[in-house]
């Protein structure tokens, strides 16, 4: 469990999975993520958060606020694993709140407390993150969290098409992270 000034980020419980999805699966939230998700994506989307988290001892975890307890969304940590990615088994920071829990920062301390978890707890020497051209406020969160565009490393999802291509690769490691201002 990890513990910041406004929110908790910890293993799901059984019972977040409802409210994750009546705030996530929405046109708005998915909207770079290839769309809403039927009963079958979000359970696939669930079942690979819980394999990667029994895999790696870590993965996405469940953002809740500690003020009253609601489950804002996940962010955590990953190994990327994309088909066609050039980085795969790279570690991978990601993120997804619910539409009324943006533009308030949270993203921004859920994101800092997983890097420093990945540098500090689970020994990373780099952080990727991987976004499309079109989701301006995932790469801006990357850019306001230090990470450094790869352009290098960008690759085509063949899962997706045109609209939710390439995807953007940025990273950063672990002395950058420890110098930032
Ligand atoms: C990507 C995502 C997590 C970013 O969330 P966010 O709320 O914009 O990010 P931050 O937590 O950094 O918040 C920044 C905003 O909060 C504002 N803010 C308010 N209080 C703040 C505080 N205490 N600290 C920092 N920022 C604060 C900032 O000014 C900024 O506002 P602006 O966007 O109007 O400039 C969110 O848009 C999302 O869930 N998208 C859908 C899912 C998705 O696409 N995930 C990524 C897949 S690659």
């Amino acid at each position: 469990m990890i513990e910041t000034e406004r929110l908790t980020l910890r293993e799901w419980r059984e019972e977040d999975w409802p409210s994750f999805w009546a705030g996530t699966n929405t046109p708005n939230v998915m909207r770079w993520l290839g769309g809403l998700l039927d009963e079958d994506g979000m359970a696939a989307t669930r079942t690979r958060v819980e394999n990667c988290a029994a895999a790696n001892g870590f993965c996405f975890w469940a953002v809740e606020r500690k003020s009253d307890g609601e489950i804002l969304g996940f962010c955590g940590l990953k190994r990327a694993d994309a088909p066609g990615s050039t980085v795969t088994g790279a570690m991978e920071i990601g993120w997804r709140l619910r539409e009324d829990a943006w533009g308030q920062g949270y993203a921004k301390e859920a994101a800092t407390a997983s890097l420093d978890a990945a540098f500090q707890r689970f020994g990373a020497d780099e952080v990727i993150a991987l976004t499309v051209p079109g989701n301006t406020p995932s790469w801006g969160l990357m850019t306001r969290l230090g990470m450094r565009r790869r352009e290098e490393l960008d690759y085509t999802d063949t899962r997706f098409g045109e609209e939710l291509n390439p995807t953007i690769v940025y990273s950063i490691d672990r002395q950058t992270w420890e110098n930032r201002a």
